[in-house]
């Protein structure tokens, strides 16, 4: 079984990160894929402290005990990896930024660990201008991330949707974050 773990940084569970989610989510069921979605702002995720103790242990784990160290082992299964967030300031939301920051703990004596994933990526705004969304400044960091990881990126999804039920009024953003599950599912 191919393992997609998708990490929502909206604080909105019935936001439009999670209509889109869903939208991808019921074409990955259509196949002989498993989804597990985690809701990142229910989570205790605290911040990265740059201790280094988990390169000084080797640890591939964070000292900090909180929900992230539950995270590490399935994150270095998976096969493909999801990143929603809606844009907050010009970039992904703080509660992705704290995920994403926490992966530092995946450094192992030879290097970065979580490497070789797909990665997949669904970014919702609300300006309807793109340029002037921030929506850039989180594609570009993603995308360095996914060069850090030496994984493939596999699809960055992105539009605009502002209100709680935006997101399903806006069709065409709809059907490209289907067509992302029917990506993830090949
Ligand atoms: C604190 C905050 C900051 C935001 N910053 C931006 C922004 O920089 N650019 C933008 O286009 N929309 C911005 N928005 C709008 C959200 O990105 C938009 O409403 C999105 O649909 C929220 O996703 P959700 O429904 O999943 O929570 C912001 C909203 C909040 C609450």
């Amino acid at each position: 079984m191919t393992k997609v773990l998708i990490f929502n940084g909206s604080p909105r569970k019935k936001g439009n990160t999670s209509v889109l989610i869903k939208e991808c989510v019921r074409a990955i069921n259509d196949s002989s894929k498993e989804a597990e979605i985690f809701f990142l702002n229910d989570m205790t995720i605290k911040s990265c402290q740059f201790c280094d103790w988990c390169i000084k242990n080797n640890a591939l784990s964070c000292v900090q005990k909180d929900d992230m160290n539950n995270l590490y082992p399935k994150l270095l299964e998976s096969d493909v990896i999801v990143l929603a967030s809606p844009i907050f300031w010009f970039s992904v939301s703080a509660q992705m930024k704290l995920f994403i920051d926490r992966l530092y703990a995946l450094h192992g004596k030879d290097g970065y660990v979580l490497t070789q994933k797909k990665i997949a990526t669904i970014l919702v705004y609300g300006d309807s201008n793109v340029d002037r969304s921030g929506v850039n400044n989180a594609i570009g960091s993603i995308e360095d991330l996914i060069r850090y990881m030496k994984s493939e990126n596999i699809g960055i999804v992105h539009g605009t949707a502002y209100k709680i039920g935006d997101a399903e009024k806006n069709k065409e953003l709809m059907s490209r974050a289907y067509e992302l599950g029917s990506i993830i599912s090949k």
